[in-house]
């Protein structure tokens, strides 16, 4: 939650203490030029002793609360029939309103299983924007991803605070176009993460269900951030303000046939899963999952981890725990608007997004204007940032490059793992950076990876435009 102090100004303020810590350092800048260098530009391949904050994601890295590490020792660790997988199940009908439930090792494993399972021959498959592994599973079964948001979702300045939403007019057109037997099913991602952690509305969501129900069409929810998306509706939607977290988040799973996550984020462990309240759909999935994850009642994830997310389930829905991402976020996000510094605006949950494009005007998008900030950004900071543009897109099947429609450099902020004053610094550094942007260029692939290539690719900086930051960086600041 945000609290208002003497001042009136407001800041978020954490709802827990920290009873236990990890020790993380600060190298000095020419380590830390050396570390990226090595790392091919890339910082997914950063080793963490080189870290200061680790703000590559949100994924399997929040903390856990107290109950949650209890429950890693309580559990029933049996191969079948976990009393604890029960239990979980309890959880998710509990907190989401579904009675069958499956576990999976993480998001994208269910993404493959439902697009094995509801793929059709040269479909296509409508959502409000793609996740990088949703689309590679889906055209992996030969379907294509159609993004459908209003047109204004892409402009990283905006005042439009459900820039997540889908066009009903599009999918509707989409329908007519291909017939709905060629649709694998729709999805809505909550929030959208590549275009800023956006939400949509409830209002939106209802208006793509009753064309789904017109059209006899599956909707899916990727709730991922669902619990972030509903603290949002809570307070941007007419309507909801009253109503509470859980109650967002169960009408929100009322409206979708399939809901699957990644409980890597709101949930806190390292794990995922598909639920459904119909038991045909749910018994078209099941029988692959010990194909391709493991047993029913452990899904591929430790029985550890599924006893820490069913306690994490009930605890996403505690506004403390939706909000308190979005509340520092919403803080680091409005400091940079306020210093004139190009991020995605209304913030919204998962990350704080700076505008590469506008940030680097002088970097064209051919040489990664995303990822050149993202390795400018640890080299000032020892912070480690994601490129979420063009290198985040692989090439088409003709080699040609697919350029991002939006190029942003994600600092995420896991749940109750940082501080106000670390985000102060952050906001400190990336202003220095902004002063200094020019020293700052492009850079070039050396090794390509043909799929997901910003995992493993590996690229350099075009004219070693690292030296002149890092040289800049000494002489104004010093070695760390
Ligand atoms: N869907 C969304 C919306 C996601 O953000 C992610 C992962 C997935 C699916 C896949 O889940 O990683 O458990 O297999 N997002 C991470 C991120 C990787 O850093 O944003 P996963």
């Amino acid at each position: 939650m945000s609290i208002k102090l003497s001042s009136g100004e407001e800041i978020p303020i954490e709802m827990h203490k920290t009873r236990m810590v990890q020790k993380i350092q600060l190298v000095p800048v020419d380590e830390r030029v050396q570390a990226i260098e090595e790392a091919g530009y890339n910082t997914f391949l950063l080793k963490t002793k080189d870290i200061f904050l680790d703000c590559l994601t949100d994924s399997g890295v929040n903390a856990m609360s107290n109950n949650q590490y209890a429950a890693l020792m309580t559990v029933d660790d049996a191969y079948a029939g976990s009393m604890t997988f029960y239990e979980f199940a309890k959880a998710v009908e509990d907190v989401l309103g579904y009675k069958y439930v499956m576990n999976v090792h993480q998001g994208r494993a269910a993404e493959h299983l439902l697009a094995k399972v509801h793929a059709k021959p040269n479909g296509v498959v409508p959502t409000n924007y793609h996740f990088t592994t949703t689309k590679a599973h889906i055209e992996l079964q030969g379907m294509k991803v159609l993004e459908i948001y209003y047109d204004d979702a892409l402009k990283t300045e905006s005042t439009n605070l459900f820039k997540g939403c889908m066009d009903p007019k599009k999918l509707k057109d989409i329908i007519k176009k291909y017939g709905r037997d060629k649709i694998g099913f729709v999805r809505m991602e909550a929030t959208t993460n590549l275009i800023g952690g956006q939400p949509f509305s409830m209002k939106n969501l209802k208006e793509i269900k009753q064309i789904c129900v017109e059209n006899n069409l599956l909707l899916v929810i990727d709730g991922s951030l669902i619990s972030e998306n509903a603290y949002l509706i809570r307070q941007r939607e007419k309507g909801y303000e009253n109503k509470t977290v859980a109650e967002i988040v169960k009408e929100m799973c009322s409206l979708a046939d399939i809901y699957y996550m990644s409980g890597r984020k709101n949930t806190s462990v390292r794990g995922g899963c598909i639920a459904t309240n119909n038991l045909k759909l749910f018994e078209q999935i099941q029988p692959w999952l010990p194909v391709y994850e493991g047993f029913f009642t452990y899904g591929g994830m430790s029985m550890r981890e599924v006893g820490a997310m069913g306690v994490g389930m009930r605890e996403m829905v505690d506004p403390d725990v939706a909000g308190c991402s979005v509340e520092q976020i919403k803080y680091f996000v409005n400091k940079l608007v306020k210093a004139g510094i190009p991020v995605v605006t209304p913030p919204g949950g998962l990350a704080c997004h700076l505008d590469a494009m506008k940030f680097l005007p002088h970097v064209p998008q051919l040489q990664y204007p995303a990822g050149a900030l993202a390795a400018a950004l640890y080299i000032s900071s020892g912070i480690r940032s994601m490129e979420r543009g063009t290198i985040s897109m692989d090439r088409d099947k003709d080699g040609k490059e697919v350029y991002a429609d939006i190029e942003l450099t994600r600092i995420a902020l896991p749940r109750r793992v940082y501080t106000i004053s670390q985000i102060e610094y952050a906001i400190d550094r990336i202003k220095w950076l902004y002063g200094h942007r020019k020293l700052v260029k492009g850079l070039k692939f050396v090794s390509e990876p043909p799929v997901l290539r910003f995992f493993l690719g590996k690229l350099k900086s075009l004219d070693n435009w690292e030296k002149d930051l890092a040289g800049a960086f000494k002489k104004e600041i010093g070695s760390c």
